[in-house]
């Protein structure tokens, strides 16, 4: 990892798509965020070690979409786990209203896209196609499924078209069969500057130790200046708040925190512990204090099976074929008859999420224009209070700060 490498602005996507296939015995198929995010998450550190980067919010979006078209216990699943309001038209105007501003230009560029790829020759129901359309800005494709190839090859065009190129696979043609009836895709994109850029001329060669006695030399950033920072008791860990580039009229937009626990081999109690975000939630209030921060430049990428932690979390029916109902969205053959429509029966035969975040010291070479501006030599800056070095497994997460919605999260463990 040389020094002269292209600096990249920090950035992160998520992918999520979701495969409704048929049964085959027919012819052919914010706070409340938080606290889901939370779940969610948590289910996919129990089975996952390694690092890992998910988004909370792109899932929660495809499951809001999916409700839309679900009924009976199917929808009541859906809606308890994911601690939807009971007011359907409030969160779906909600979303609409959060995708809207997420997709306004800014100063951190942010893209929500969605789509619903549906098989060649079918209807879907009016009303389902409205509500994806109106609130999620999710129109329809129809595509051939029957020609899986060429199928898979649509939808990873749409996916690599909407994060940059940075995704170019999604789905493989065996991912699509002749059951398959509808594909819904949602993707969000993610790129910012820090508000206080790394200087590349402070990266060091240093040691992240993945235990107690093992450690791997990285390029570590290093920063001196206001950050808020806290420690956590309960959870034996600091966090420190890194922000990103705030808009022109000085309000926040984006951050990450890091967890960092205080042992080098503390992750896995403080997985545990991190029941509530709320105990995190001081590190927003604290005032800033002048602190040395070091942090390793990192790459994160996961492609993640979401169904098993999904069940996991209780919701279950819409996998099921013979439970699953999704009355709301029927895609019938134009040549259907009567009888074969009884037959229809929707579920959900794959969820996959893949995102991918990327970490470095500044960003693009607008952004490095700004170095020698915010740069403080260190011999007339006040005392450093502290010096907070991110050199073990940690924890991460970005966070909206207008709408305190939490996009990606993400654990570091090598
Ligand atoms: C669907 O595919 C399976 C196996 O790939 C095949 O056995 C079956 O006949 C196909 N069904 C139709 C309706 O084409
Ligand atoms: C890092 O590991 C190497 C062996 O791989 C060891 O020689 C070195 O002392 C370790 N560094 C620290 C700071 O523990
Ligand atoms: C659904 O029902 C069919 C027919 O009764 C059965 O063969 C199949 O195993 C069932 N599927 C599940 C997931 O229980």
């Amino acid at each position: 990892m040389g020094q002269s490498r292209n600096l990249q602005n920090f950035f992160g996507i998520s992918l999520t798509i979701l495969v409704i296939a048929q049964t085959a015995h027919c012819q052919v198929l914010s706070t409340d965020n938080n606290a889901v995010s939370l779940k969610a998450f948590q289910t996919l550190w129990n089975s996952n070690k390694g690092s890992l980067i998910a988004s909370p919010f792109s899932l929660r979006t495809m499951m809001a979409m999916l409700m839309a078209g679900a009924r009976g216990n199917t929808r009541e699943q859906i809606k308890s786990v994911m601690n939807f309001p009971a007011d359907e038209e409030k969160l779906f105007t909600t979303y609409q209203e959060y995708i809207h501003q997420l997709n306004s230009p800014s100063e951190v560029k942010t893209e929500v896209a969605s789509r619903i790829f549906l098989k060649d020759g079918y209807l879907v129901q009016e009303n389902f196609q409205n509500i994806l359309k109106h609130y999620f800005q999710s129109p329809l494709q129809q595509i051939s499924f029957d020609k899986p190839k060429k199928a898979a090859e649509e939808i990873n065009n749409f996916v690599s078209s909407k994060t940059n190129h940075r995704i170019q696979k999604i789905v493989d043609s065996s991912d699509l069969t002749n059951q398959t009836r509808m594909v819904l895709v949602n993707t969000l994109y993610f790129k910012g500057a820090w508000e206080n850029p790394f200087p590349t001329t402070s990266t060091r060669r240093m040691p992240f130790f993945l235990d107690e006695t093992r450690n791997v030399t990285v390029d570590m950033m290093r920063l001196e200046t206001y950050y808020r920072a806290v420690d956590i008791k309960q959870l034996d860990c600091k966090a420190v708040l890194i922000p990103y580039q705030k808009t022109k009229k000085e309000e926040d937009t984006f951050q990450m925190v890091i967890l960092l626990p205080n042992k080098k081999s503390g992750l896995a109690s403080l997985e545990k512990g991190l029941t509530d975000f709320g105990l995190v939630d001081q590190v927003f209030n604290v005032r800033p204090r002048n602190i040395e921060l070091r942090m390793p430049r990192f790459n994160i990428e996961s492609s993640l099976e979401l169904i098993e932690p999904l069940k996991q979390m209780g919701i279950t029916d819409v996998f099921d074929e013979n439970k699953s109902d999704l009355g709301g969205i029927p895609t019938v053959s134009k040549a259907t008859t009567k009888e074969d429509k009884k037959e229809n029966q929707l579920y959900v035969s794959k969820v996959v999420q893949k995102a991918f975040l990327t970490v470095d010291e500044a960003g693009s070479e607008a952004g490095a224009a700004t170095l020698s501006v915010v740069f403080v030599p260190l011999s007339i800056g006040p005392p450093v209070e502290e010096v907070i070095t991110v050199n073990r497994p940690f924890l991460g997460f970005i966070r909206d700060a207008r709408t305190k919605t939490i996009l990606f999260t993400f654990k570091k463990t090598d």
